[in-house]
């Protein structure tokens, strides 16, 4: 490490970096909880699948064009013709996924530990916010390539908002920039994808990692009896765990190679307005969401849509039980379970409703409700 130590003493030589030094070394070295492990690396993870959204994103945008006559040819344009465009391409779609999985795992993580207990409860609050705001960048992402599917469950998506009572309405207007989804939507989407969501995400996980340093990670004691991790029974973040998650990060990149290579996100065709496709769904993380308000009407299922957020924001006030090992609280961990079981039952059903799909030789036509009706052969 000959390069970093020159570096060191040429700035030595000119500017008083002590501070700096002291500040980097306490960070680099701070111990962490003997439990600190596997299940610890996915925020990490999702801030580094942030970092890959941000530049991948900038590359897109130098040939990517923002109205509803270039922009599908443009993203046709980067897959086909652009030096290394499909690879960029797959790295910011297929990134989103994982960046949104890895969030999702992360959450679940902290819950099942009861990291989010005092005094972590803004951590966590913050936490919810930075999740809404990196499923609001799938949304408005998911408009940009302009085609038939982007384009009507942008329609049916803006539409929910539109059975608010009173300001529904207008809110509808607000957000698709007219009546219907235009050019004007495209531009707004666009706007908030590229400028005002990276900021307010950027500020919010500045803010959830400076608390998490401040506070240090979560031990696995009660509440108000956590000891300070000393030297001698936590783990070295540096090189330990540092180790561990660039590992973690070498994995996930492989993986994202493969899955670009092996299922590349197809373009479809051009968004036409006059021609509704068959089928239209969300992306996978809205699909509990949309098959939950098939069962109720419109504004109530608005309204029970939003239940699940608020219990998330509001979950460390609500859970008042000083334990953190997740042996020691059966309830809270009962809880999570079955609220995942209820989102994955929620998004399979999301996901085969209004599908036709054959299973050995026999052709089903799943309802809205993804009853499955067999249909007879000849009978189509
Ligand atoms: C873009 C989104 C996010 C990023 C980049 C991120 C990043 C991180 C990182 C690097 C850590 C420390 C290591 C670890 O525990 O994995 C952490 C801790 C934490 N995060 Fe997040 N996080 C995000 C979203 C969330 C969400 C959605 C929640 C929960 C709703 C959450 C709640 C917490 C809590 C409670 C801690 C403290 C953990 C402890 O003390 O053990 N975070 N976050």
């Amino acid at each position: 490490m000959k390069i970093v130590h020159t570096i060191r003493s040429w700035l030595a030589r000119r500017y008083d970096i002590g501070l700096v030094e002291e500040f980097v070394d306490e960070q680099a070295h701070k111990p962490l909880p003997p439990h600190v492990g596997f299940w610890h690396t996915f925020g990490t993870l999702s801030a580094y699948l942030f970092v890959n959204q941000v530049v991948t994103g900038i590359l897109l945008m130098i040939y990517y064009r923002p109205t509803t006559d270039t922009a599908f040819e443009s993203i046709r344009f980067i897959i086909t013709k652009a030096h290394f465009g499909w690879l960029i391409r797959g790295l910011h779609a297929w990134g989103s996924t994982m960046m949104i999985l890895c969030v999702l795992v992360h959450m679940c993580r902290t819950y099942f530990m009861g990291a989010y207990k005092k005094p972590r409860e803004l951590t966590w609050v913050l936490g919810v916010l930075s999740l809404g705001c990196t499923v609001t960048f799938g949304f408005t992402g998911y408009l940009l390539p302009w085609n038939q599917l982007s384009y009507w469950a942008t329609t049916v998506g803006t539409e929910i908002t539109g059975v608010i009572p009173w300001v529904g309405q207008y809110f509808m207007t607000l957000l698709r920039g007219g009546d219907g989804v235009t050019g004007e939507t495209l531009s707004r989407f666009y706007v908030m994808h590229v400028v005002v969501l990276p900021w307010v995400l950027t500020g919010l996980i500045a803010v959830h990692l400076f608390l998490m340093r401040v506070q240090g990670l979560a031990t696995m004691e009660r509440v108000g009896e956590e000891k300070p991790i000393d030297k001698s029974r936590g783990i070295p973040f540096f090189p330990n765990h540092i180790v561990k998650e660039g590992v973690i990060f070498c994995l996930m990149l492989a993986m994202l190679v493969t899955l670009i290579v092996l299922w590349p996100v197809e373009l479809g065709e051009k968004a036409d307005p006059l021609k509704t496709p068959k089928g239209i769904k969300p992306e996978w993380y809205f699909l509990s969401t949309y098959q939950l308000l098939k069962f109720f009407p419109k504004t109530l299922g608005l309204f029970v849509s939003l239940i699940p957020g608020l219990l998330l924001v509001l979950w460390p006030f609500l859970d008042r039980s000083p334990e953190r090992n997740p042996r020691k609280r059966p309830i809270a961990v009962a809880i999570g379970v079955f609220a995942l079981a209820l989102a994955l039952i929620f998004g399979a059903l999301g996901y085969f409703s209004e599908r036709e799909i054959t299973f050995s030789g026999r052709t089903y036509d799943f309802d809205a409700y993804a009853v499955p009706h067999r249909i007879e052969p000849g009978k189509k």
